[in-house]
């Protein structure tokens, strides 16, 4: 499973990182980083729960 991040759409609201602080960096001002995250065996659903919680709707899975 992999998360891509829009990185144009991320407005820095920090919540993929407070969901899922080992899958997601963010930079000085909040902003995600990482437009392409490999998300490893067992860490799915932490992963959803970031995608659910970015209001801008920044992130998705496939
Ligand atoms: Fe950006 Fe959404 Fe995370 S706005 S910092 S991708 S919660």
């Amino acid at each position: 499973m992999k998360v891509s991040v829009d990185l144009d759409k991320c407005a820095g609201h920090a919540r993929c990182f407070a969901a899922s602080p080992e899958l997601f960096d963010l930079d000085d001002d909040g902003y995600a980083l990482n437009a392409e995250i490999d998300i490893p065996v067992g860490a799915e659903a932490t992963a959803l729960e970031a995608v659910a919680a970015c209001p801008e709707r920044a992130i998705e899975s496939h």
